[in-house]
């Protein structure tokens, strides 16, 4: 099993914990994380592959830039880029393509996930991890998620990701719950600025869809 110390505290680990196992991700791997934000996945990804890997850290907000740079630091290997993920473009082939909450939010997904496979190296693999936000629930009713332009896109992503030319290795849909002080409790905080006390949250289940691309 995978070991990322730098994921302790994501409410989402265990599905990216689980994507990561399935593809045997390990040490000297380049890979790019689309829509990295803050780059926490990026470092992550960092640590396993060591410095003799690569981290492409893709964004398409120049403040991202400097946040992955920070939390980078002291990974060489980290490279931030400011780049939309339709305009994907990288210096070599990738091991691995990943992004996580990155579709719900981009025009047109189907062309990113494109521009995903084609960085890919034939044979390598793409982790895509999207939310259908709809069926989370804090206290039985459903989750808002207004500034997301395809808040339910998880429900779709395994035939998407198909249509980029990928094959589907494994797909399935995972949500964090709880009730009362806790991570899911501090991360529904977190994004709509009210302290669920001890409501019943379901988080909007995360639809993981691992993938290969062909080796020819
Ligand atoms: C919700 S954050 C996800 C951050 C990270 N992937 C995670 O799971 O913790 C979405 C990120 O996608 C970026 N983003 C949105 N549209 C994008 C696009 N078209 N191309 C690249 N990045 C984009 C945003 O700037 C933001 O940093």
């Amino acid at each position: 099993m995978t070991t990322f110390t730098g994921l302790r505290d994501d409410v989402y680990r265990r599905p990216l914990v689980t994507a990561l196992d399935r593809i045997d991700l390990a040490e000297g791997w380049t890979c790019v994380d689309v829509g990295a934000g803050g780059g926490e996945v990026s470092v992550a990804l960092a640590e396993v592959v060591g410095a003799s890997g690569r981290i492409f850290s893709v964004d398409n907000d120049p403040l991202a830039r400097d946040e992955v740079a920070e939390r980078a630091a002291k990974f060489a290997q980290v490279f931030a880029i400011t780049q939309a993920g339709e305009e994907l473009s990288l210096p070599m082939p990738v091991d691995l393509a990943f992004c996580r909450f990155l579709l719900l939010h981009v025009i047109d997904p189907a062309r990113v996930l494109l521009k995903m496979a084609s960085a890919i190296r034939p044979g390598g693999s793409l982790v895509a991890q999207e939310p259908i936000t709809s069926a989370g629930r804090i206290d039985g009713s459903p989750f808002s998620y207004p500034e997301a332009r395809h808040p339910d896109i998880g429900a779709f992503l395994p035939a998407l990701v198909r249509s980029a030319g990928l094959e589907v290795i494994d797909a399935w849909a995972e949500a964090p719950a709880g009730a009362g002080p806790g991570l899911v409790a501090s991360y529904v905080a977190s994004l709509t600025g009210v302290d669920p006390g001890d409501d019943s949250i379901v988080l909007p289940p995360l639809v993981t869809v691992v993938a290969r691309k062909p080796a020819n």
